[in-house]
């Protein structure tokens, strides 16, 4: 009989990540009296935004960081949070900058991400750390993809060599997670939307990392036995409870190893950003 697969905690996983940020951050304090600064943007009142820049916020000072987040009102210009971000880039204090997305309709995402210091952004979101991250080069890379290859490597011996499936192609998940993948030299596939046949596409995957932001959608009969599953997913759905992208409840009986939908790759976001910030310190101040 084979057995369910292994549940990769990802609270765990993230617990222990920053507690040992923690640890990097006070021997920083004691070396040096300097203390990483993380700072968050929030223009408007998205319900969703506010409680991930609140746990930003407080997660960032339980590991001794210091955390600021400015809090803008939604009717800010492009203008105004252009010349936030200026300061914010000149302010040799700050060694993190994060815009909270999804910004309001009435400013360009692109120019606000353009416009911060490529050394600073610790969403890796920059055309630079993006350009650096596909040429196979370190840099400052997205936090959630960064997570979903940690839990990774805590469950495989090995990523080389395997065959991995990304499902999605966005550029806050979908690209970078498969430009990682291909650095720890998976072979990788990027399905999506278009794709023909994706249920034969995926159960050639040793790896799948589902990233579509529709709930359930992953079926257990399109894995392979033993496949490990990263389940980037957070939907809400109309109980108000939150649900993958992957069906959890039939794919952990084929499943080796899946992360469960909340605690599996979500509190590892969080965790990375505030690794991030700390790289982001040490190159600029280290
Ligand atoms: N909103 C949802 N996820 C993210 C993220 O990873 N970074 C930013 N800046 N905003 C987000």
């Amino acid at each position: 009989m084979p057995q369910p697969a292994h549940i990769i905690d990802g609270k765990a996983a993230a617990a222990a990540l920053r507690a040992e940020i923690g640890t990097e951050v006070a021997a920083i304090r004691a070396r040096s009296g300097l203390v990483p600064g993380l700072h968050v943007v929030l223009v408007g009142d998205d319900p969703a935004s506010r409680v991930y820049v609140t746990s930003k916020e407080k997660l960032a000072v339980e590991v001794g960081m210091n955390s600021v987040a400015h809090r803008l009102p939604t009717e800010t210009s492009e203008a105004d949070l252009l010349a936030k971000i200026a300061d914010l880039n000149a302010d040799d204090a700050v060694d993190g900058i994060l815009v909270q997305l999804p910004l309001p309709k009435h400013i360009d995402t692109g120019a606000i991400i353009d416009a911060i210091d490529p050394a600073k952004d610790i969403d890796g979101l920059h055309p630079i750390n993006a350009g650096r991250l596909a040429g196979g080069k370190t840099g400052l890379v997205p936090c959630t993809p960064l997570g979903c290859i940690l839990l990774l490597k805590q469950v495989l011996p090995t990523l080389a060599g395997l065959e991995a499936v990304v499902i999605g192609r966005s550029e806050l998940v979908g690209r970078p997670v498969a430009q990682l993948l291909l650095q720890a030299d998976c072979t990788v596939t990027i399905a999506h939307s278009r794709t023909r046949d994706l249920a034969a596409v995926v159960r050639r995957a040793d790896i799948v990392v589902a990233a579509v932001g529709r709930p359930h959608f992953v079926q257990a009969d399109w894995l392979k036995p033993g496949a490990t599953v990263i389940d980037v997913g957070i939907n809400r759905m109309p109980d108000g409870k939150l649900a993958g992208d992957v069906d959890f409840a039939e794919a952990v009986e084929v499943a080796g190893a899946i992360t469960p939908v909340p605690g599996g790759v979500g509190p590892m976001t969080i965790a990375c950003l505030l690794r991030n910030t700390l790289t982001a310190f040490e190159a600029r101040r280290g």
